[in-house]
């Protein structure tokens, strides 16, 4: 794929501060962009200034939902040179949620190659300060103007970057989780297993309901019997059970997590039994009470590894670990994000230098 690009002629100043980035809340000075017309095919992969849209009020993203977008990151090493973690399992699930919204997919080494040259024009932006990267979000959109509900015969892909520190407030310390009983986030069938804006939109009403409550996230069940755990909102979810691991499977209504799918082949080799599968919320109650509940996380490319320290449940609260990080939980942060910023020795082709 050939890749037109276009400095800008004013950069934006870098942060000053790198331990106050946040998450998401400031974007680099260019953006790729690539447009799609039926008939053409994807075609004008560019890197431009970052710059608002142009959209007509009718494109059909604004109507009928049809986008998608994905969450990666790029690395500063302690070398100074930049690194991508798994790029092409990103590229490959695009692929599976470009089909499941009718939108013509994009090759995985296009992608890659997307993702790569942004990086590179955008490089000085990757911060250097411990825990931070640039976060980078690949997304696409409908642009066709007609309000008949039906596939766009136009899109646009875009990738932007974000130089960002911690997802949660928290960073590293246990967050609290409400396991939502009220809403759902996924039923068979549906769009649980891609990352759609759908999905995140109607998930909203439920964190404000945890916000309010003072939680950080809220913990979905399945949505046709609300009682096996699935995922949290912005990240999969890992129990340990009795030295056994448990996660949800990925069978429809679950995110396939790049980061999940990690943990998952790191914990298998340490030697942990790893059960993907239906855990019942009140099995997961009851082990607290039983004192096996022995350690919580999350997983995610924003949230890296995140432990829960709490968990409520219609009106019962299970503490984990006694609201500290737990051991298998600290080694996949330290083994992963080692990996990730080039800490640790890479034997498992995970990372690709820039
Ligand atoms: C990510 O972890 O990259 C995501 O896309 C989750 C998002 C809700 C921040």
């Amino acid at each position: 794929m050939e890749i037109r690009i276009e400095r800008t002629t004013a950069p934006k100043a870098k942060p000053a501060d790198e331990t106050a980035l946040g998450f998401g809340n400031l974007f680099t000075d260019h953006m790729f962009v690539m447009d799609y017309t039926e008939g053409k095919g994807w075609h004008d992969a560019r890197i431009v200034p970052y710059a608002p849209l142009v959209l007509d009020p009718a494109a059909l993203v604004f109507h009928y939902a049809q986008e998608c977008f994905e969450g990666m990151k790029a690395y500063r090493r302690a070398d100074g040179k930049v690194q991508l973690f798994r790029p092409e399992k990103n590229a490959a699930r695009m692929q599976s949620t470009h089909q499941r919204l009718c939108i013509p997919e994009i090759p995985v080494e296009d992608f890659v190659q997307a993702v790569r040259a942004l990086v590179q024009v955008d490089e000085a932006w990757v911060p250097h300060t411990d825990g931070t990267s640039l976060y980078l979000r690949p997304f696409t959109i409908a642009t066709e103007a007609v309000l008949g509900v039906k596939a766009s015969a136009r899109y646009q892909f875009i990738v932007i970057a974000s130089p960002s520190g911690a997802y949660y407030a928290e960073g590293i310390n246990p967050v609290r989780i409400y396991v939502e009983d009220e809403y759902v986030r996924a039923a068979p069938g549906g769009t649980g297993y891609i990352k759609c804006g759908g999905n995140y939109a109607a998930s909203i009403i439920a964190s404000e309901k945890a916000h309010q409550l003072g939680f950080s996230q809220v913990l979905w069940l399945d949505g046709v019997e609300r009682k096996y755990v699935e995922e949290v909102g912005s990240m999969n979810i890992f129990f340990k059970i009795d030295g056994q691991i448990y996660t949800a499977a990925t069978v429809g209504t679950v995110l396939p997590g790049i980061t999940r799918m990690s943990c998952i082949e790191l914990l298998r080799d340490w030697g942990y039994t790893v059960n993907e599968g239906r855990l019942a919320i009140a099995d997961v109650m009851a082990a607290a009470r039983d004192g096996k509940l022995e350690e919580v996380f999350g997983t995610g490319t924003a949230a890296v590894i995140s432990p829960v320290g709490e968990l409520v449940y219609e009106g019962e609260s299970a503490h984990i670990n006694g609201g500290q990080i737990g051991p298998v939980t600290q080694k996949l942060y330290d083994t992963l994000t080692g990996i990730q910023w080039g800490r640790l020795p890479d034997d498992r082709g995970w990372t690709q230098e820039i």
